[in-house]
Order: C-alpha cells, then structure tokens, then sequence
C-alpha cells in the first residue's frame, strides 16, 4: 500500500516537474535520489570545472541492484549535462570478509553476508566495471589497471570500519584523478535499532581517522540538504563532501556570477 502510494507520488512529480533532473530528486522522484544527487552534482561541477569526463564509484555492491541504478542515473545525467561518466563497482564478489574486530560491528555483520551472482550481475550492466577483490587491494592499484577519468562521487556502503578505512584511501589518489570536491554517501554513517555506531566505531570511526590523518581532505557532511530539499529523508544527512584544499582547481571560481546586492 505504501509502496503504491509512494509510486502515485513520483508520477504527479514526474507530471509537474517534467525532465528538470535536480528537482526530481529534490521531490524524492527517481529511484534512490542519493545516488541521483551525487552523480548529478558531481557531473554539474566537473563541467563547471571544463572537465569532460568523470567516475563514479560504488563501494560494496552486494547483488548489484545499486550499482544498476547508478548505470542508470550516470546515464541520465551524462545526457543532461554532455559530462561522460564511468561507473565502478567495489566488491570482494563473494559477500563479506571476516570482521577484524568489535569496531566492525560483528553482532549485526557476519562474514560472507551479501554475496554476488557475478555472472547473472555482468549479464545486466551495460557498462559498468566491477573491481572485485578486498579494496585494500583493489584501491591500491585502481588507477594503474583502469586508468579511470577524475573521481567526482563516490558511494560507501560497505558496512565495517575496517573496509570504509580501507575504502577511503580512494581520495588520496594524484589530484588530476579526482574533483577538488567529490560527493560521497555513506550509507552506514547512522545507527540502526540494533546496529549502534559510536565515533569509536563503524563508518563514523573511519571517517575521523581519515580526518585526522589527512590536514588537506575534509570528509564532512553537507549540511544544507534537509532544508532545502523538503520533505526531510534520511538521505539527505547521508550525503558527504571530500573537500581536498590543496588541489589545483580548489579555489576555481565555479559560480561566474557577478553577485551584488544592492541596498
Ligand atoms: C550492504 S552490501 C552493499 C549493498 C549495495 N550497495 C546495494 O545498495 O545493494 C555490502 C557489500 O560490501 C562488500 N564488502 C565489505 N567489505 C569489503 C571489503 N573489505 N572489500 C570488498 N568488498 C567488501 C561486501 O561483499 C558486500 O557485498
């Protein structure tokens, strides 16, 4: 019933607001806007930048439902905003490793949760690339093996501390392989009823380690989101900003407006 209801809602939107890409996914319109909102955004700032090309990056791929959806939205916006973007999915392809310890949360992950159908998978993307193996690995030689276009958003969801710790080391890649500042969502940076996150354990852990080690980057949320795009959604508190201050094109105006305001 509440689905149906949900699907009534996208239509009316969809007939009100026609094709306008941003404000779909204000309206909650498209399927998982947060993905619709960092590829979009991410695209709208690299063509702002003069860039030609961007990737996207899924993080923990599981059966694939997600990273279809980010093919999709990738191709929607590419026709949008003229911007090309490559897509990639991280997965060790056989579920969950074994957890490291008591901050990977193991009395709500077990290993081997999540596991692929790698070939029923690659039989249904149509241009999608999955890395698969453990990302410790896998983020180590990413650039070399795929020789990617810059990074402009990435989505985390990967479950543990350990694996997100690991994952993050995506944004250290040279600066001319990444945007001055990429969108992230990260999926586990809330608590559930029965999986408690703390800032000594889990995705929130991993991102102030990642903090503190790195004075250049910021991973931190952006925080206008629930008030400008009502109605509230969890989404929109799980949307992040990799801000890396010494890259070259971080102080590139990106607005070329000439803003007044007169008394
Ligand atoms: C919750 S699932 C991802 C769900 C998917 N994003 C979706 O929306 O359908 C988490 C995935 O992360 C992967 N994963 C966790 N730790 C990993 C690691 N260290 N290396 C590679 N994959 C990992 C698991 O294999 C699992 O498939």
């Amino acid at each position: 019933m509440i689905g149906r209801a949900r699907q009534i809602r996208k239509q009316l939107v969809r007939a009100f607001v026609g094709e306008d890409y941003p404000r779909l996914i204000r309206h909650n319109a498209v399927e998982r806007p947060h993905y619709g909102y960092i590829v979009f955004h991410a695209a709208d700032l690299a063509r702002r930048l003069g860039l030609q090309k961007i990737s996207v990056l899924e993080f923990g791929v599981a059966g694939g439902r997600g990273l279809l959806n980010l093919e999709h939205h990738a191709d929607r916006v590419s026709k949008i905003t003229g911007v090309g973007i490559e897509v990639y999915g991280f997965d060790t392809g056989m579920g969950l490793p074994p957890p490291e310890d008591y901050r990977d949360l193991p009395y709500i992950w077990q290993e081997s949760n999540f596991k692929m159908d790698q070939e029923a998978l690659k039989k249904r993307l149509t241009h999608a690339k999955l890395v698969l193996g453990l990302v410790k690995e896998t983020v180590r030689d990413f650039v070399a093996k795929h020789d990617p276009a810059p990074i402009g958003a990435v989505s985390f969801d990967l479950d543990y501390y350990s694996s997100t710790r690991d994952a993050l080391e995506i944004l250290l890649v040279e600066p001319e392989r990444r945007l001055p500042r990429i969108f992230a969502y990260l999926d586990d940076i809330y608590s559930s009823d029965l999986g408690h996150v703390t800032p000594r354990t889990g995705v929130p852990l991993a991102l102030s380690e990642f903090n503190a080690a790195h004075p250049d980057h910021e991973v931190a949320q952006l925080t206008h989101l629930e008030f400008a795009y009502g109605p509230y959604r969890m989404w929109q508190r799980q949307i992040y900003s990799c801000s890396s201050f010494a890259h070259p094109r971080y102080n590139q105006d990106v607005v070329k407006a000439d803003r007044q305001l007169r008394l």
